[in-house]
């Protein structure tokens, strides 16, 4: 009994002293611990222990300290912070705005309502019930519709939320009061919240350089070329980084589709290949004539092509990417064996194994990685595919996901059997519309030509059409 009571402290010491901060930070200034304290210690332990660390302590969250050391912090000095405000203009309703606001957008929605319930109860065993209802209503609202935001205008609904709460919370009061109204707890109510909005989205680039946890606004402005390193890989390997945004497209749309974070999918559809900056020409995408790997043992060869993983985990820490688009760049291959190389030596007569053509790892640690993985694959298969039909590219798309399934390289990643077909009918779709718009807008852009070419006497469009027509004969045969 005494051993499991010592494991557990040991094992939870940092939670224990957390919560016993933020409630100490609560009561401020009035710090002595009496029974009320030990009272709510105790309730507040048992809800953060039950409800709130679960959260956290589930991939990919668990992967990274950063996401613990996030949320103690949020914790701790959310506490403080309120209880600042609540004594300098009043126990209002959106004191934990800050705090669940950022959890929500920068961890998950399910954390933020249960911290907004840990924040709501601990506050009312110390302070009384009163501004209960309210507090926790607001707190769990500015929760859910923080979630996920992709636009910084949709913040203003959080707010305006908040203020509605705020606002018929008063109105209750007054009535309890025989309608006393006062001015300055309604001018509170209105501006506070617009005003933690503020606040809350002025920190947030602040906490992402940081903790590298990004939440989708931020990730958002990293994929795009204003960004130094896809810069450059577009530069330096534009082969790559036309391999990587279709990557990006296709993972966004089939995270979208399985419910899974699509920023996050797109984000790192970009950078997964990023380690390719450094030596660009010896990878199939950026080759044109010579290829260098003629020349190369294939074992020499896997290690230099292996590389780019390494080299982008560097490159990626070196510029603080977000923690997760940093474990996509392993997770990426996996375990795969590189099997080109690998037939390549046994084509030689090499006596050699499977293994010593395999990537490091890990394999894809949750759903986003996954999905990187299958795309990755995907698109570099379906580059090769010649004369593409919806049935060839949906066979194609088919095998290649059953056959990583099948390596068992998504043991890991959270995918399920119905996620993979979603994603398999994804892919194909996305591919057929590719081929499709490749093949067929051509014949759009003639016929508007020779339309426009009939229609008038301008003799330059009359002859544009022809020679249009030839180039698509042209293409068709080639
Ligand atoms: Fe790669
Ligand atoms: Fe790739």
């Amino acid at each position: 009994m005494g051993k499991t009571i010592l494991n557990l402290l040991k094992k939870n010491w940092q939670d224990l002293l957390v919560v016993f901060l933020s409630i100490l930070f609560l009561k401020f200034p009035n710090f002595s611990a009496n029974s009320s304290f030990f009272g709510t210690y105790f309730v507040s332990v048992s809800i953060w222990l039950i409800f709130v660390k679960p959260k956290i302590s589930i991939k990919p969250y668990s992967l990274h300290k950063a996401y613990f050391y996030l949320l103690f912090s949020l914790t701790i000095a959310g506490s403080l912070f309120a209880r600042i405000v609540e004594r300098q203009f009043g126990n209002h309703a959106s004191l934990f705005f800050i705090p669940v606001f950022l959890a929500s957008l920068l961890v998950s929605k399910d954390l933020a309502i249960d911290l907004a319930t840990f924040f709501s109860i601990s506050h009312a065993l110390l302070h009384g019930f009163e501004t209960f209802p309210a507090t926790f209503l607001s707190s769990v609202v500015v929760a859910i519709t923080s979630a996920g935001i992709k636009k910084r205008l949709e913040l203003a609904k959080t707010a305006m939320y908040v203020v509605l709460i705020s606002l018929v919370y008063l109105l209750i009061a007054y009535y309890t009061r025989n309608f006393y109204f006062n001015l300055k707890e309604f001018l509170i109510a209105l501006v506070f919240p617009v005003v933690y909005s503020i606040v809350g989205i002025g920190l947030l680039p602040y906490i992402e350089y940081i903790s590298m946890i990004y939440s989708n606004l931020g990730m958002m402005e990293l994929g795009n070329l204003n960004n130094p390193l896809l810069k450059s890989l577009s530069l330096r390997a534009p082969g790559t980084y036309y391999h990587s945004t279709i990557v990006a497209n296709l993972a966004e749309a089939a995270a979208e589709r399985i419910g899974a974070n699509a920023i996050l999918a797109r984000t790192a559809g970009y950078f997964h290949d990023i380690g390719k900056i450094k030596r660009p020409y010896f990878y199939t995408e950026n080759i044109s004539e010579v290829n260098p790997h003629d020349e190369l043992s294939p074992k020499l060869s896997h290690l230099i092509i292996q590389d780019h993983v390494k080299s982008g985990l560097e490159l990626a820490r070196k510029h603080r990417l977000p923690l997760l688009v940093q474990d996509v760049i392993p997770q990426h291959h996996g375990t795969r064996v590189q099997k080109f190389f690998y037939h390549k030596a046994r084509a030689m007569g090499e006596e050699i194994s499977e293994n010593e053509f395999r990537y490091p790892g890990p394999k894809p640690q949750f759903k986003e990685a996954g999905i990187i993985m299958l795309a990755d694959a995907v698109e570099a298969a379906a580059r090769s595919i010649k004369n593409p039909t919806p049935g060839r590219i949906q066979t194609l798309v088919e095998e290649i996901v059953s056959g990583i399934y099948n390596e068992r390289e998504l043991d890991e990643s959270g995918l399920t059997l119905e996620d993979l077909e979603a994603i398999a009918e994804e892919f194909t779709r996305i591919l057929v519309n590719m081929f499709k718009s490749r093949v067929e807008y051509p014949k759009e852009e003639i016929k508007k030509v020779i339309s426009l070419a009939n229609g008038s006497s301008d003799k330059q469009n009359a002859q544009k059409a022809p020679d249009e027509k030839n180039k698509e004969s042209n293409s068709k045969s080639s």
